[in-house]
């Protein structure tokens, strides 16, 4: 059981870190600024006065596809208003050079960034996660999660914690956090300020994930349970 236990802790863990990163690397750009903040959180959800989709892809996920110069020239494009004019001139090369290889419409998910009236609806207003897309990443979220707080949890219940409740609880958090997450973006799309409590619920879902993980790993490997413990019928 130590070695299955040990196992199982190593890569849910190794997972929880990719997770982070990939929050980290989809979503702290968001607002313009490196490093992830509330702001970021807001705008993924309850979208943007200011940033546009296609700036938001291309500070994000989408830096990486295209020449570091050919992104400056993009970005201020979307910053000077998306003008047809500079489309045709700069843009639409760029364009076709480094996003149709995907974007070119045959792909339904993607959009369609083929020609200026196509890219002109990523250069709308940016109204955040769509209703669709929460609630197919909620699905996800809620089955997946309580697979991997199952399982930490079921190998925490075997450290030796007192007193019980702090243990208890300890198990239980996440559960309520990631309820409260997932519930939370529906509301911070209409409630901007409510990313504060995905955030918090966000962090005690960590924390707990690694409390876990932290105390299993170290009762198994060194730690010696006290001697009434042990030997108790
Ligand atoms: C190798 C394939 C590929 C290339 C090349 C590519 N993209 Fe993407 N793009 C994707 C995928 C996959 C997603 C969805 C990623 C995600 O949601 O994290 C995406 C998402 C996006 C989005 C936001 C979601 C959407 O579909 O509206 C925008 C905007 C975007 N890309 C623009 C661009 C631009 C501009 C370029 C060229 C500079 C580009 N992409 C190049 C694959 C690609």
């Amino acid at each position: 059981m130590r070695t299955l236990f040990t196992g199982a802790l190593l890569v849910l863990g190794l997972g929880y870190l990719f997770a982070m990163l990939y929050i980290f690397a989809a979503h702290s750009s968001a607002d313009g600024r490196p490093g992830l903040s509330v702001e970021d959180i807001k705008i993924t959800y309850s979208g943007s006065k200011e940033i546009t989709p296609l700036e938001k892809a291309l500070r994000g996920p989408m830096s990486g596809m295209l020449p570091q110069k050919d992104l400056a020239i993009m970005l201020d494009w979307i910053r000077e208003g998306a003008n047809k004019r500079a489309f045709n001139a700069e843009i639409e090369t760029i364009v076709v050079d480094n996003c149709l290889s995907c974007h070119d419409g045959s792909n339904p998910h993607l959009s369609n960034l083929d020609g200026f009236e196509n890219v002109q609806e990523v250069v709308a207003q940016d109204t955040g996660a769509d209703v669709f897309t929460l609630v197919r990443v909620s699905h996800i979220h809620l089955f997946g999660l309580t697979f991997i707080f199952f399982i930490v949890g079921f190998i925490f219940s075997h450290a030796y914690m007192r007193p019980v409740w702090i243990k208890s609880a300890i198990i239980a958090t996440p559960f309520a956090g990631v309820i409260v997450d997932v519930l939370g973006w529906y509301v911070t799309k209409v409630q901007p300020p409510f990313a504060w409590v995905v955030l918090i619920a966000g962090a005690a879902n960590g924390l707990s994930f690694a409390v876990m993980w932290v105390i299993s790993m170290y009762q198994m490997w060194i730690y010696r349970v006290p001697e009434h413990v042990s030997s108790r019928h």
